[in-house]
């Protein structure tokens, strides 16, 4: 794959599947920037992509907050140059298993203003450059499985990330005609800072015991996803939500039946 001389923006790509994401863009050539919430976290990816040969520009702002996004859209194009390829990957974990008539309101909306209208923020400020521009584009919105499925501590985000893949579908329909190819990634359980943050070592367990492939992944199977979507050779798929989630979702066994001799992979992270 081959992004040389493309510019992409990745959001939250201070740390996990952003940073993963960032890396994997840039040594297939492209230069990034490096936006997240964390000025330290951006900079110290930004000093790595730099390592790789690539230009790099920090770029500190939350998604949710539509002015700042724009703000840093606009100097970006500017001063960087045409952004090519969007990462929509900054995302939050707010998990609550109280009854649901006592969710706090915090839970539901801040996650719909990262996770969903994010994602919304950022695709907008760019498409407002892109579209005129006439030179195609690539979109990647990282979803998830739990898209597709339900727990019942995490409501808010089912829906964020279910509106992801909708919005994903919409964008891609009408863009086609601009030749920009607007996908989203659903990663299962990967090992990453923030999901080790939110989640307790049993509940990380058990996620994998549920998974076939009998590890969770690490942030650079989802950037290599990334790099592909964002190439040429990925030019005729538009408008589709791939899971990269070592079999979680095809998966059916019920636990009373499931094989626990199954080897672990060498590399699994959960192991070191
Ligand atoms: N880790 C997983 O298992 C998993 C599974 C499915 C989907 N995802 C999705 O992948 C994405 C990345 O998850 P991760 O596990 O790498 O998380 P992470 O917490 O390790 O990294 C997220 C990054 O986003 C930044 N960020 C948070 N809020 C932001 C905001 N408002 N604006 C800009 N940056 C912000 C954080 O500072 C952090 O650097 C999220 O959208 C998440 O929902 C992760």
């Amino acid at each position: 794959m081959d992004l040389s001389s493309k510019i992409a923006l990745v959001t939250g790509a201070g740390s996990g599947i952003g940073s993963a994401s960032a890396l994997a863009l840039a040594a297939a050539g492209a230069d990034i920037v490096v936006n997240d919430i964390d000025a330290s976290k951006a900079s110290a990816v930004a000093g790595e992509v730099e390592a790789l040969g690539r230009r790099a520009l920090t770029s500190v702002a939350s998604v949710a907050d539509y002015p700042a996004v724009e703000s840093m859209v606009d100097s970006a194009w500017s001063d960087f140059g045409p952004i090519d390829i969007v990462v929509n990957n900054a995302g939050i974990y707010l998990f609550y298993d109280g009854p649901f008539g006592d969710m706090p309101l915090d839970n539901w909306h801040g996650i719909l203003e990262v996770n969903l209208h994010g994602v919304f923020h950022v695709s907008r400020a760019v498409l407002r450059h892109m579209v005129p521009r006439g030179a195609g584009g690539k979109i990647v919105n990282i979803s998830s499985v739990l898209a597709a499925t339900a727990h019942f501590t995490a409501s808010s985000y089912h829906v964020a990330k279910a509106g992801v893949n909708a919005l994903t579908r919409s964008l891609a329909v009408d863009l086609a005609k601009h030749k920009i190819n607007v996908n989203a990634i659903g990663p299962g359980a990967i090992a990453t800072e923030g999901l080790g943050a939110s989640l307790d070592a049993d509940t990380i367990s058990a996620y994998r015991d549920r998974i076939p492939w009998g590890a969770r992944g690490r942030p650079k199977d989802i950037g290599n996803v990334v790099a592909f979507l964002a190439s040429e050779e990925a030019s005729y798929i538009t408008g589709q939500v791939i899971y990269v989630d070592g079999g979680y979702l095809a998966d059916s066994t019920p636990e009373g039946v499931r094989d626990k001799s199954q080897p672990v992979p060498p590399d699994d992270p959960d192991l070191v």
